[in-house]
């Protein structure tokens, strides 16, 4: 089977259970202050495990597209990959661990044709707070019975490895899921809960003795060994994090997530998941500008790896609006792609090399994701410029770098600096210089320097990124309602050719982009700010629909119909802010949620600042004081 077979398959398998297919969304998180990008398929998914209706149904299933920065280090070995396809399916309150077990064995056994005696599984130990999962360990007992296996279920121990039997339990460490890891660690309202895990066994030939730490001993599946690779897991998000502890949410869950490239690796047999289908292209392309096949050797194996995976990262995360920059979002693309150009530039690629390997992934995407299509020529022409850039300063820079190291002995925090500020080496890329030389560097000397010279400071991307902070918070909810009533007025007020081309909202602000042909005045900017706080004070009651998407145009709602949120079954949500007995609305706009009940939770609307961001498109950054009129 092809990836792409897989793709649909998975996806028509849970369409037949009665699951409503969405598209995923996009790498960038829309109105979710708390991760810098979609690192896994539940993110756009969290306002509805929390309780928000999804208006497809409480049967969802996708292929979500995701990135995981903190991944980037791991990149080069056999499995790592910072960008990956994340195939999903939820139960929003619907069925359970019943189904979701027999689901599974199915479509891994029937659908993949995988074979169950190399398939094992994990389960949640329980802890002082949460019961030891022996539901779900009965139903992986029925599932092993149906093919005619028995399968024990057994405490991890690592003296027995897994030869002793098929159902491992595992303590929180590792069956327990949320967006920031084991129980204590989640903030209040964070939704999670055990989960159990499926892993494909590669075969005992397979492991990495040269790597492994486990090179002697029994082997186990989370033994990272390499003969081992998860190829799924089910979450049963049952929990939400209080003050005090933990609190059922209102209903039961099912979160699954399986990595699209590691079953294909599973299907394939073959644990380098570099091997697979939609790396086929890109291999190729990297095979030419380099002069080298892949596989020859582990250096240039390593490098090939970094290469494939970092320029298909950047590839859709450009395609998903993110431009190499210093900042934010924008600061890992640049990494990325200096990080590939530099391990080419190890194993021999003269020429310019990102924008084919770009285009080669454009080619293998096309059906599936048809965005990289339309993008393609911006994709193609960010990448070559951003490669052009750090390549014209890449080597004095390493030449730099040796000069210094063999002057001092040492990779030194002010270096890492200069490295940074002349040649425009990442951080990054010199603290994994200076690894290969030994060296450790100090973070703080180049935190400082970077501060001194004024630079744009990264250290808020890295709080934000520090883990799943806080769900949607009182703050972003009120800044989101808020949001719909400055679309409406900036309608009101300049004209109906204003739609909103972008929103991003942090605790602290909200961020509109919409077009817009001029500069506003400042009377305009004070006529929009007027209508919003008049309506705020109304204190108007704010509710939402699920519509046709017919009803919704019908009915006048704004907003963005193409969204994540209009899928296959047509339906959509529609904000409504005003009185729904009168029908007399202020604001209608489709939207996933979630927002105030009544507007006066806002507080005063100030627009802090009015700029443009692109021809004909104006950016609004605002802010609520909460103090004033909040209730
Ligand atoms: N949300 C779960 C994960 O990312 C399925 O592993």
């Amino acid at each position: 089977m092809t990836s792409s077979e897989i793709r649909k398959a998975y996806l028509d398998f849970f369409a037949a259970r009665g699951h409503s297919v969405v598209p995923s969304a996009p790498l960038l998180p829309e109105n979710d202050p708390t991760t810098l990008f979609t690192g896994s398929g539940m993110q756009p998914m969290v306002p509805f495990l929390l309780g928000e209706p999804h208006p497809s149904g409480t049967r969802i299933a996708d292929a979500q597209k995701c990135f995981r920065s903190q991944d980037i280090e791991e990149v080069g070995d056999n499995r790592h990959t910072t960008f990956f396809e994340m195939l999903g399916n939820w139960s929003l309150g619907d069925y359970f661990k019943r189904e979701q077990v027999a689901w599974m064995f199915e479509f891994l056994t029937r659908e993949l044709s995988l074979d169950p005696s190399r398939l094992y599984v994990t389960v949640f130990r329980g802890n002082d707070q949460i019961a030891r999962d022996e539901e779900t360990v009965a139903y992986w007992k029925e599932a092993f019975a149906s093919v005619g296996m028995s399968a024990e279920a057994v405490d991890f121990s690592e003296r027995d490895g897994m030869e002793s039997g098929r159902i491992f339990y595992y303590d929180e460490k590792k069956n327990w899921w949320s967006r920031s890891g084991i129980p204590n660690a989640m903030p209040v309202g964070e939704p999670g809960g055990p989960d159990t895990e499926m892993f494909w066994d590669f075969g005992a030939e397979r492991r990495l003795h040269e790597t492994s730490a486990f090179a002697s001993g029994p082997c186990h599946v989370n033994c990272d060994c390499g003969r081992f690779v998860e190829i799924g897991n089910n979450v049963f998000m049952q929990y939400k994090r209080t003050e005090s502890g933990f609190e059922l949410l209102p209903k039961q869950n099912v979160d699954f997530g399986g990595g699209l490239e590691r079953m294909a690796a599973a299907v394939g047999d073959d644990p380098d998941m570099f091997r697979i289908d939609l790396f086929d292209r890109a291999r190729s392309a990297v095979e030419s500008v380099t002069a080298k096949m892949y596989g020859a050797n582990s250096d240039e194996t390593f490098a090939f790896r970094v290469m494939l995976d970092h320029l298909r990262a950047a590839t859709f995360l450009i395609a998903d609006g993110v431009l190499p920059s210093n900042k934010d979002q924008g600061y890992y693309v640049r990494r990325l792609i200096r990080r590939a150009v530099r391990f080419g530039n190890k194993i021999g690629a003269k020429d310019a090399f990102c924008g084919t390997v770009a285009s080669a992934y454009v080619e293998t995407y096309r059906e599936a994701y048809p965005e990289l299509v339309d993008k393609s020529e911006i994709i193609v022409s960010e990448m070559t410029k951003e490669e052009a850039k750090f390549k014209a300063s890449l080597d004095k820079g390493l030449r730099e770098f040796e000069k210094s190291f063999a002057k001092t002995g040492a990779v030194l925090g002010v270096d890492a600096f200069n490295l940074y500020q002349s040649y425009g080496f990442p951080w990054e890329l010199t603290e994994e210089l200076a690894l290969e030389h030994g060296q450790v560097v100090d973070r703080a000397v180049f935190r400082d320097e970077f501060k001194k010279h004024q630079e744009l400071s990264r250290a808020g991307s890295e709080q934000k990124f520090a883990g799943g902070l806080a769900d949607h918070s009182a703050e972003v909810v009120r800044l989101h309602t808020a949001t719909h009533m400055l679309h409406c007025a900036l309608r009101q007020v300049l004209g109906d050719h204003v739609l909103q081309r972008g929103s991003n909202i942090t605790a602290e602000r909200l961020r509109f982009d919409f077009s817009h042909p001029e500069r506003m005045t400042q009377e305009q900017i004070r006529q929009v700010e007027d209508i919003v706080n008049e309506h705020i004070r109304k204190a108007l009651p704010v509710h939402f629909e699920i519509v046709d998407l017919e009803e919704a145009k019908r009915r006048g709602a704004i907003g963005v119909f193409e969204d994540k949120y209009a899928s296959l079954g047509g339906k959509i949500k529609v904000y409504f802010i005003g009185d729904k007995a009168a029908e007399e609305y202020f604001s209608k706009e489709v939207c996933g949620g979630p927002h105030v009940e009544n507007t006066s939770e806002i507080g005063e609307f100030h627009i802090v600042k009015e700029e443009p961001v692109a021809a004909g498109i104006r950016r609004i950054k605002a802010i609520v004081n909460a103090s004033t009129t909040n209730s």
